[in-house]
């Protein structure tokens, strides 16, 4: 900065002292530029703080939400979802749903109409593997379940059905596909014209620099064309201003493009919130199971004593029949023992009367007639 001073002689002759000369009207630009910039990197403060605030209203946890790559970005979804309130969003690639409910849960939340497309072929890349069918009928019944009033899905290639899409008709484009630099670059190409002029697209795994993942080359020729920040935790997830309209979130993400200290705080926010939200979902989950366990231990217990209820009454019923058993034991072993002193006795009884029977007996007592007589005879005694 000059720090050259008028003096006298630079004066007009008859001039004033009083009256602004060329270093007052230069201080006063000078003070009217830093205050401009000021004021402009408050704005900038202040918007940043009420995008980073829509954090403070997460909505309530969904257990269904599968964990995947994309969970940690789920607060940033959640802000840019709420600070942007978007009319259409479209999401190229959903398998399981992790970032499209994350938009669709908070959309449930706002006022007003956010519609929310999914667009997959739910059969999985290189990439994701191919997965099963199972996947897809999982999806389906979460969106019918919960979202079905302002959320659809299109089953299709994205090159299928971008076609049903009208020019400038989109406010949010998630692209989360096939993450080649060919892949990652046609979708956009492909996509870009049906953006809004409203429009901010945000793309997924930025920082995988592994196998043949080329998301990182784009963008860095993205940010020589539009406004870019990079949050840089995890897989990446970058936002890229598209549209023209200089919308205040158009605004907010140029500003952070352009001060590099400003992305400093966002990335490093969304870093932590990022960190939270995902380790808040895991003990949230860890919680489910125990308590699912617990449960199952608890109607374990429960079924186990109604099993040992039924036993004991078994027990009982065959306790009584044993008892009943030895009883009829006992009373056989009487009826055996009387029956077989019956036996002893009506033998006796038999061989008596059989003794006694006359028509047995008459043989008998006339041989012993004919012997006494006979007897008498020889003696003499007739
Ligand atoms: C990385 S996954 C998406 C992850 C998801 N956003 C999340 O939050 O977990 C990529 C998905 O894109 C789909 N996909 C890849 N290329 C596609 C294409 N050209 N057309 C349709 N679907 C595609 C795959 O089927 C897969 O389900």
């Amino acid at each position: 900065m000059s720090t050259r001073h008028t003096t006298t002689a630079d004066r007009a002759e008859g001039e004033s002292p009083f009256a602004p000369n060329a270093d007052h009207l230069r201080l006063a630009a000078l003070h009217e530029k830093s205050d401009v910039q000021a004021e402009s990197r408050f704005d900038r403060l202040r918007e940043t703080e009420h995008f980073l605030s829509e954090a403070a209203v997460l909505p309530a946890e969904d257990e269904y939400l599968p964990v995947s790559a994309w969970t940690t970005h789920v607060p940033f979804m959640h802000c840019l979802v709420r600070y942007m309130r978007p009319r259409r969003f479209v999401e190229l690639g959903s398998h399981y749903g992790t970032s499209f409910f994350a938009a669709c849960r908070t959309v449930l939340e706002l006022p007003g109409h956010t519609e929310c497309i999914a667009i997959d072929s739910w059969r999985g890349d290189e990439h994701s593997s191919h997965y099963p069918e199972e996947v897809f009928e999982q999806f389906k019944r979460r969106l019918d379940s919960s979202y079905a009033g302002f959320a659809s899905f299109v089953r299709a290639r994205f090159g299928e059905a971008v076609g049903s899409f009208s020019d400038g008709s989109i406010d949010l484009l998630h692209i989360d596909g096939y993450h080649t630099y060919d892949a990652v670059k046609n979708d956009f190409e492909s996509w870009l014209p049906k953006m809004s002029d409203a429009g901010i697209v945000i793309m997924h795994d930025t920082c995988v620099r592994s196998g043949n993942f080329g998301v990182f080359r784009f963008l860095d020729e993205l940010s020589n064309r539009y406004a870019c920040v990079n949050l840089a935790h995890d897989s990446g997830l970058a936002i890229v201003s598209v549209g023209k309209a200089q919308t205040r979130c158009q605004k907010l993400v140029e500003a952070w493009a352009a001060d590099e200290g400003l992305a400093n705080v966002v990335v490093e926010f969304f870093k932590c919130a990022g960190f939270f939200s995902s380790r808040y979902g895991e003990l949230q989950k860890a919680v489910a199971e125990r308590n699912q366990r617990q449960q199952l231990t608890e109607d374990e217990v429960a079924s186990l004593r109604t099993e040992i209820q039924q036993a004991a009454a078994a027990l009982a019923v065959a306790h009584t029949q044993l008892t009943e058993a030895c009883q009829q034991i006992a009373d056989l072993n009487q009826t055996v023992e009387s029956v077989e002193r019956w036996q002893k006795r009506s033998w006796f009884n038999r061989a008596f009367h059989k003794w006694r029977r006359p028509e047995a007996s008459r043989g008998k007592i006339g041989l012993l007639k004919k012997l006494e007589r006979s007897i008498r005879k020889r003696c003499g005694l007739n």
